[in-house]
């Protein structure tokens, strides 16, 4: 089993307030991109991965920004649809925002904190994770050849829009930058290609 994680940054889906169930694509920031992205990182056709956890980065709303992690090995009774999940996040974003770097656990495998990539990157980097930033101007992550085993992973995506270019700095300073291939597609399809790639072995190209 090996341990991958996911970062995504939500640019406009809003830290705090009230969510619009109804609109997850417009006024709530594209926060459907970032439904999908939990979506991809944890459901399996019949059950959750205990290998894959999501950090949600919601960047928007004007408040202090605010992560949500969900941890595949401990949450329970989660639904994959957008909406049920919509609800989780809807419910979260009424709380106070914790500190940056206080992690508040608020059922199994679901917590938050406050902060941005920037403490993430700095908490994969205590954890031992390898970073990689997905981004389709990167060479490819991919090699074929025969299998040798892999670090622990931790991948940073972003919902439909660019990294800032602030970001691609910060990131980069962790993070080498890798392709899945040179069409841009969406993070949720980026995300199970990673996961099919590890899950399969492929031998990755992480130098
Ligand atoms: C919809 S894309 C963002 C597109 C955005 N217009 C841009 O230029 O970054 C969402 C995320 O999925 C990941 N992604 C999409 N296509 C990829 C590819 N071919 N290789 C690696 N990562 C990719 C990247 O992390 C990207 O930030």
């Amino acid at each position: 089993m090996l341990e991958r994680r996911f970062a995504i940054i939500g640019h406009r889906a809003p830290s705090n307030g009230k969510l619009s169930l109804n609109d997850l694509s417009g006024s709530s920031g594209r926060m459907d991109v970032l439904m999908r992205a939990i979506n991809a990182s944890l459901f399996l056709s019949h059950g959750i991965r205990n290998d894959s956890n999501i950090t949600l980065h919601l960047m928007g709303g004007g408040g202090p920004p605010r992560r949500i992690c969900f941890e595949g090995s401990k949450v329970w009774g989660l639904h994959p649809d957008e909406r049920a999940l919509a609800g989780q996040i809807a419910k979260i974003i009424e709380l106070p925002t914790p500190a940056r770097g206080l992690w508040m656990e608020l059922h199994p495998g679901i917590s938050h904190s406050g902060g941005d990539i920037s403490n993430t990157l700095e908490e994969w980097q205590n954890d031992g994770f390898k970073m990689i930033k997905l981004d389709a101007n990167g060479p490819l992550i991919w090699q074929p050849n025969d299998s040798e085993s892999y670090p622990k992973i931790g991948f940073i995506i972003s919902d439909d829009q660019a990294f800032t270019s602030e970001e691609d700095k910060l990131i980069d300073k962790f993070a080498i930058s890798k392709s899945l291939g040179n069409k841009w597609i969406q993070g949720h399809i980026a995300i199970g290609i990673v996961h099919h790639l590890l899950d399969n072995q492929f031998q990755l190209n992480l130098d």
